[in-house]
């Protein structure tokens, strides 16, 4: 046998090591620096293994195909994007990884200018994932560690300035870099972010530092550079030489609310830097993190860079649009879990307001899994040997990021456990930027950080945790120390599928605990990619759809935003709850309070309507008075007209002016409350009853001439994510255990008289003695038929109920539904203050909100009435007495639930109609605390009244 091994381009990487020839880490900057963006098209070749042979050193040889860089090359049609949580998708023998190791090769050439030779050619990666070692006209350069850092090599050597030169990168989805990146998304590799030559000049600037200290109305600047040079910021008539600390009296501080940037320059005689200097000063005092001098309320969100048809490899456009749709929707703070951003991020956090926590990119929970008591041997956390890589990480962040004001803590990572490595990495923060505290949620004892924080906490802990009452640590000193420090909620309300409930509630603690100061929603959007199947039909593909070995389903999905970044109905609720201005119904008018942290309110301009019965009866503009951040007013409202119906007032805060994230009109805040009672109906009018077919065992088969499959008691709803508790307290067991989806009726009882049938049914599921009661009174008048359905519980039931209503089928041909009650969008008994109560109308389609995961959505609360339509006009209006819940979609709660994806829905023979008495609420417990009590649906003995009227006269 011989054995020939082949000559391999690339070895797997399996070192503890930072990469290799790399040059010193330095700030991220815009520059006038000569440099030739490498983004665009490079000649690719995709192999299953490393072992392919370094053929492409000079050039792409035949054959190869082209990539767009920056691009995933999963999302490229080459190998397959893999979905994990937690786990990784290899075996964990660390630093090694598996023989088939997807590589991608990726060559291009460049004609670099002549004038290049006139200095030091500088080749970046902005982000590269997993590992790449890279090679100019042949020579090999270095390699890169850190898949979201930026890794800089000095090419000078290799480069021939005036010809044309080859550059090639073999890239390798696994490495050992794998083991500290194994945060929950999808494993996506390649070069992701842009690649840049850059010349640098004798006396280009290498490194720079901006500090802009704010203290009571004086800024404090010193900006440094490592070679002689020049700040110049006019506006504020600095021209001075760098190094030198400038008190500039009178300066205008940079909050999230107010993003004051003054421009300038640094320049060394050969390069000008750009610098937007925004003043600001973070610190703890008295055990709250305050932002120059006053305590701020983090209303935030966690966001992965993602897009449905690029992962992680964003640009700039995606970035502005993620940052306008969090000012649009109030949030005012981003952590970047769990990497550092694409730096331009950051660049937009400084201009258009947000408080960052910049995170590093470090997360190995595939060693302890959540298994408290064993996890794994050799977690990277606590493993000398990743010390050194460790430490460089977060270095490689603090200073490339230090310069953005937005950026208000340093996080050292997500979901590592605990080790000496943390504090290793904490010391190295400390050391590189004193002005920003430090945090570090699997810091429990929080011996390492300046700030308490957990995740996915009981609105009841955090309660604990503001009145300071939360339990003891152990260690007493460490306890003391804890105590005292801020807290943060780093991620909480998981938005998966339908949800977060509880929202307000948490806000509520915020506000009343200087400590607690507030938290980043789990998470800003969800990370479904874009498919098709195979009939061309385009969905959101989550874990399990590539057919990978191990996967963790659709628990990508969890976000604020849909894939193709549409709100969901969890977005505008967040919005609501995060409102910087709120309406108080007051004795005399209304307390309007101003809930900003530093900012009045004079961007805005406050609408009032009066409704009646939905119709609009008056409206005016409401003068505001000045209200300082935190204030508040007392306003009176004009005297209302004459009124006789149900009269709503509904106030608006919307923009005064056009702001760089929102036009002017776009509404920040509402407020609404009833100020009249509805009237009685009148009595229900007399002369031939309307016609109602009912069978021999009391089901309603007709109304008016419209066939109906007959209401019957209906206590399901297809679960949605937070009922099945991936990592909360899961309700679902329970309901399938009770047999709520599998409910038999038998008749007990059935009385009819001239206008009156009333039906007593027994409902209750195979192989149970639990049954629910339900006594159907149906009265027929001239113009409708009433119904008074009591629920009476037989048995000992200890189960809460998904709903508790009734289901029917409507001929297919009704097409949409009009309302009065909340709306326009869907609510459910913990979300629902964002959609207010009006006058509304959808299509069928419409009604629906398509979770990458189906599962119940489209409900409609606190409806005083509802008219469905035809083609040919109404058919059928229901009215509550005095309100009642709806759904209505084109297949059964049963078909939802059996579909996996919103294109294995098709419309049937009906609209099922669902007219509810309640719905059990949402929560968060898909990763998290489940349903406030307030909001479960235990089986009760309950009354409902709904009236049917129908439009059409029976045939
Ligand atoms: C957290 C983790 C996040 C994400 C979330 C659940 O524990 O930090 O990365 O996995 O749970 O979606």
């Amino acid at each position: 046998m011989t054995y020939t091994p082949v000559r391999s381009a690339a070895r797997q990487h399996t070192e503890y090591e930072t990469g290799s020839n790399r040059l010193p880490a330095r700030a991220w900057a815009r520059s006038d620096t000569p440099r030739i963006l490498l983004s665009g098209e490079w000649s690719f070749r995709y192999s299953t293994a490393p072992e392919t042979p370094a053929d492409f050193l000079d050039g792409a040889p035949e054959g190869w195909g082209r990539i767009d860089v920056p691009s995933h090359w999963q999302l490229r049609g080459h190998g397959r994007p893999i979905y994990t949580n937690q786990r990784y998708p290899f075996p964990i023998e660390p630093p090694h990884v598996p023989d088939d190791n997807p590589t991608g090769d990726y060559v291009r050439s460049i004609d670099v200018p002549a004038a290049w030779s006139h200095g030091r050619v500088v080749l970046r990666f902005e982000g590269v994932d997993s590992f790449a070692r890279v090679w100019v006209n042949g020579h090999e350069t270095g390699t890169t560690s850190g898949s979201r850092l930026q890794n800089e090599f000095d090419v000078t050597d290799a480069i021939r300035p005036g010809h044309t030169n080859i550059i090639a990168v073999r890239v390798l989805q696994w490495s050992a870099n794998s083991y500290i990146e194994d945060q929950d998304m999808w494993w996506l590799s390649g070069i992701f972010r842009d690649v840049v030559l850059e010349l640098r000049r004798p006396g280009s600037i290498g490194d720079h530092r901006v500090l802009a200290d704010y203290d009571a109305g004086t800024g404090i600047l010193q900006v440094t550079a490592d070679v002689p040079a020049r700040v110049r910021i006019p506006e504020l008539g600095i021209d001075a030489p760098a190094g030198e600390r400038i008190l500039i009296p009178e300066v205008e501080p940079w909050t999230a609310e107010s993003p004051r940037l003054y421009h300038g320059t640094l320049s060394s005689g050969t390069e000008t830097i750009d610098l937007a200097v925004g003043f600001r000063r973070v610190e703890i005092a008295g055990g709250v993190l305050k932002v120059n001098g006053r305590r701020v309320l983090f209303r935030g969100v966690n966001r992965h860079e993602f897009d449905p048809d690029h992962g992680r490899a964003l640009d700039e456009a995606t970035m502005l649009a993620d940052v306008r749709l969090m000012k649009q929707h109030n949030i005012n703070a981003v952590r970047t879990s769990h990497y550092p951003p694409h730096p331009r991020f950051l660049d937009l956090c400084d201009e258009y307001g947000l408080y960052v926590i910049d995170e590093c990119d470090f997360e190995t929970h595939g060693f302890f899994l959540d298994d408290w008591d064993g996890g794994l041997a050799g977690n990277p956390t606590d493993d000398e040997r990743w010390q050194e890589p460790l430490v460089d990480r977060m270095h490689r962040m603090v200073v490339r990021d230090r310069n953005h004001p937005s950026i208000v803590m340093w996080s050292l990572g997500n979901e590592c456990g605990s080790g000496s490595n943390i504090a290793a990495m904490a010391t190295e923060a400390r050391r590189l930027d004193p002005t920003r505290p430090l945090l570090y949620e699997r810091d429990w004892t929080a011996q390492h950080v300046d700030v308490y924080s957990r995740m996915y906490l009981t609105h009841a802990e955090v309660e604990a945790i503001g009145r300071g009452e939360e339990p003891p640590l152990t260690d007493p000193a460490l306890d003391v120390r804890r105590r005292a420090q801020p807290f943060i909620l780093a991620e909480y309300a998981h938005a998966m599928g339908n949800g977060p409930g509880g929202l307000a509630e948490y806000q509520e603690l915020f506000e009343r605990h200087p400590r607690c100061q507030g938290g980043f929603v789990w998470e800003w959007i969800d990370h479904g990619l874009r498919t098709t199947d195979a009939g061309g039909r385009e969905f959101f593909a989550y874990g399990g759809d590539f057919g990978e070995e191990l996967h963790d389903g659709n628990f990508v999905a969890d976000g604020l935003l849909f894939p193709d970044r549409t709100p969901s109905p969890g977005l505008l609720e967040l919005k609501k709850v995060f409102e910087p201005i709120r309406f108080e119904r007051a004795d005399i008018g209304v307390r309007v309070r101003n809930l900003r942290d530093h900012t009045g309110l004079d961007d805005l301009t406050v609408t009032w309507t009066l409704t009646e019965d939905g119709e609009e009866r008056a409206h005016g503009v409401l003068g505001l008075p000045q209200i300082p951040a935190g204030g508040e007013a007392l306003l009176q409202l004009p005297e209302p007209p004459p009124l006789t119906g149900e009269a709503w007032l509904t106030l608006r805060a919307i923009l005064a002016q056009d702001t760089a994230w929102a036009g002017r009109g776009h509404e920040v805040a509402t407020g609404q409350w009833q100020v009249r009672e509805a009237a009685p109906r009148p009595r229900r009018r007399d002369g031939a009853p309307v016609r109602a077919r009912f069978d021999e065992r009391g089901r309603l088969l007709e109304l008016a001439g419209t066939p109906l499959v007959p209401p019957r008691l209906d206590l399901w709803r297809a679960p949605i994510d937070n009922d099945l508790g991936w990592w909360g307290p899961a309700v679902e067991p329970q309901w399938r255990a009770h047999g709520l989806d599998r409910l038999h009726d038998r008749l007990e009882d059935l009385e009819s008289d001239d206008t009156e049938l009333r039906v007593t049914v027994r409902t209750a599921a195979a192989a149970s003695d639990l049954a629910i009661r339900n006594i159907w009174t149906w009265t027929l008048d001239g113009t409708g038929l009433d119904l008074h359905l009591r629920i009476e519980p037989i048995g000992d039931w200890t189960c809460p109920l998904p709903r508790l209503g009734i289901r029917l089928g409507l001929p297919a041909a009704v097409e949409r539904v009009s309302w009065y009650g909340r709306g326009p969008g869907e609510t459910y008994p913990d979300s629902s203050s964002s959609q207010l109560i009006g006058r509304y109308q959808a299509s069928i389609e419409d009604l629906q909100t398509p979770y990458v995961m189906p599962q119940e959505n489209g409900n409609r609360s606190d409806v005083r009435h509802l008219t469905l339509y035809d083609a040919a006009g109404a058919v059928m209006t229901v009215r509550g007495a005095p309100t009642f819940d709806f759904t209505a979609r084109r297949w059964t709660s049963e078909q939802l639930e059996a579909a996996r994806h919103p294109i294995d829905l098709s419309p049937g023979e009906h609209v099922w109609l669902n007219l509810d008495l309640e719905q059990y609420g949402l929560g968060s417990a898909s990763c998290g605390p489940g349903v406030l009590p307030q909001y479960v649906r235990p089986v009760r003995s309950a009354s409902f009244r709904l009236r049917f009227e129908p439009h059409r006269e029976a045939e």
